[in-house]
């Protein structure tokens, strides 16, 4: 069985990783390179009419940069960008489906960006070209991200209108000098606001996406965030740690002019939330996922049928994710597919008919198992490989990998019980580390122990 780690091959060690994978993906994204449209177009056409499809749809604008955000967007005050956008975006949805056929869908999310900025006319038109191209009668989940601040009556009606089921609304923090430091100010009256007009459109399922390790952020403000957030009752609650990249995303730099909590403060923020949310009622799901009891996440979990996909965790069933719009990705049985990111050569590429997939990768059979590994692990912390390996008719030699389990083990922070390795809690802010050790790809040179205590998380 060949390994693909070329890391492991090479005769220069790569330069050790800054950051560890969130492995929404595996292989992650960091390990596409050119993909030529032709292939991605070979998988689109053989894949199953009789199996359901998810689709996602970036929206890739927004009305006002918010200075701690990592998402692929641009601010436009002007709506016309947008417009034209719309039009290059449903051509790309009208190709796409000449190759995929008619496909059933069961999940639809609409992320960016901020798709709340489209207008209700717009969304809806763009919904009508969607239903023309896929058949939409048997969707299960419709789900949309909300800036609460671009949001309004006449919009939350289209939403109704089109079949919209959940939406997740930004929310970061409540706290004024937070909010400030990130140039994003949103009163609790104005999300008091949009949750009466979700609720009286019959929209009921509603994410709060929170955010902690951003300046002026304490365990103490974090309390009173989550204090607010129970008031509102979510039924899902997305808590992320902010990714500081500035190297990246250069508009960060103007949080980093503030002073940032320390690793050891994120982590007290992160659990001192999920104490909240637990003592509350909520259940902790994963990395960075709470959920109520009655919320389908939960239920998912419980079936052991919980996986992670691009929008963190998911009870999407399907094999296929169709995405569409700049940077988006789409995860085909055969492998991977993104789009070119920026705005202008997407338009261009879709315009003069051609695919705008540029990056990707094809995955092999190894992949999927390491594929099924690192999201057990980190759906459900704890996993046995070889009952995976089984599962996937292959005899894997495992050595390296359960050499790295043992001093996981001998360090505290998993425990095995024949042949399933258990995260302890002692283990489980180590999570995304514990992770690496199946990661092919992943530079393995570092021993496992430092890796979990000195790799950032961001
Ligand atoms: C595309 S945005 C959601 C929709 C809308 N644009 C908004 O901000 O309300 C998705 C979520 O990603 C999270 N996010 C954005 N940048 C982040 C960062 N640098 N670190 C951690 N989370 C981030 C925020 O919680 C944000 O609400
Ligand atoms: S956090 Fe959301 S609203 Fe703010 S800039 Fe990023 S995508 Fe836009």
């Amino acid at each position: 069985m060949t390994k693909r780690n070329t890391a492991l091959k090479s005769s220069v060690p790569p330069a050790r990783p800054k950051r560890l994978p969130r492995y929404t993906s595996y292989p992650t994204a960091l390990e596409f390179g050119p993909l030529d449209a032709g292939t991605h177009d070979k998988w689109l056409k053989t894949l199953p009419i009789c199996e359901p499809v998810s689709l996602y749809f970036h929206i890739p604008f927004c009305e006002k940069l918010c200075w701690f955000c990592g998402c692929f967007t641009t601010i436009s005050n002007k709506y016309d960008p947008v417009e034209k956008f719309l039009e290059t975006l449903k051509q790309e949805i009208r190709q796409t489906a000449v190759k995929t056929g008619r496909l059933h869908v069961s999940h639809i999310h609409f992320g960016g960006g901020s798709p709340s900025m489209l207008k209700p006319d717009d969304f809806l038109s763009l919904m009508d070209v969607v239903a023309e191209c896929y058949n939409l009668d048997h969707v299960n989940e419709f789900a949309i991200e909300i800036d609460p601040r671009t949001v309004d009556r006449d919009k939350i009606n289209a939403y109704a209108k089109a079949g919209v089921n959940r939406v997740s609304l930004g929310i970061q923090d409540f706290n004024e000098n937070t909010q400030q430091s990130i140039n994003r100010i949103q009163p609790v009256s104005l999300i008091e606001r949009v949750m009466t007009d979700f609720k009286d459109a019959g929209i009921t399922k509603i994410n709060f996406d929170l955010v902690y390790g951003l300046p002026y952020q304490t365990v103490e403000t974090i309390s009173q965030t989550i204090e607010q957030t129970l008031k509102f009752n979510p039924g899902r609650i997305a808590l992320f740690g902010y990714a500081h990249v500035p190297h990246i995303k250069k508009h960060q730099a103007l949080v980093g002019k503030h002073k940032l909590p320390e690793q050891k403060e994120r982590q007290a923020q992160f659990d001192h939330a999920s104490d909240m949310l637990r003592a509350s009622g909520y259940r902790a799901i994963g990395l960075d996922h709470f959920a109520l009891p009655d919320d389908h996440l939960f239920v998912t979990y419980d079936a052991r049928e919980l996986k992670r996909n691009f929008q963190g965790y998911t009870e999407d069933r399907a094999d296929t994710l169709l995405g569409f719009g700049p940077s988006a990705i789409s995860s085909l049985p055969d492998g991977y597919a993104q789009n070119v990111p920026m705005i202008k050569d997407y338009m261009d590429k879709i315009s003069s008919g051609q695919s705008a997939v540029v990056r990707g990768l094809s995955i092999v059979a190894d992949d999927k198992m390491f594929r099924d590994i690192i999201s057990t692990l980190m759906c459900y912390f704890e996993v046995n490989p070889t009952e995976i390996a089984a599962k996937h008719n292959i005899a894997y030699d495992f050595s390296r990998e359960i050499s790295d389990l043992e001093k996981l083990v001998h360090a505290g922070f998993m425990m095995c019980d024949q042949g399933l390795y258990k995260i302890t809690p002692a283990g489980k802010p180590f999570l995304r580390a514990i992770a690496t050790v199946f990661d092919q790809y992943f530079d393995q040179s570092t021993d496992i122990i430092e890796r979990c205590i000195h790799e950032s998380e961001g």
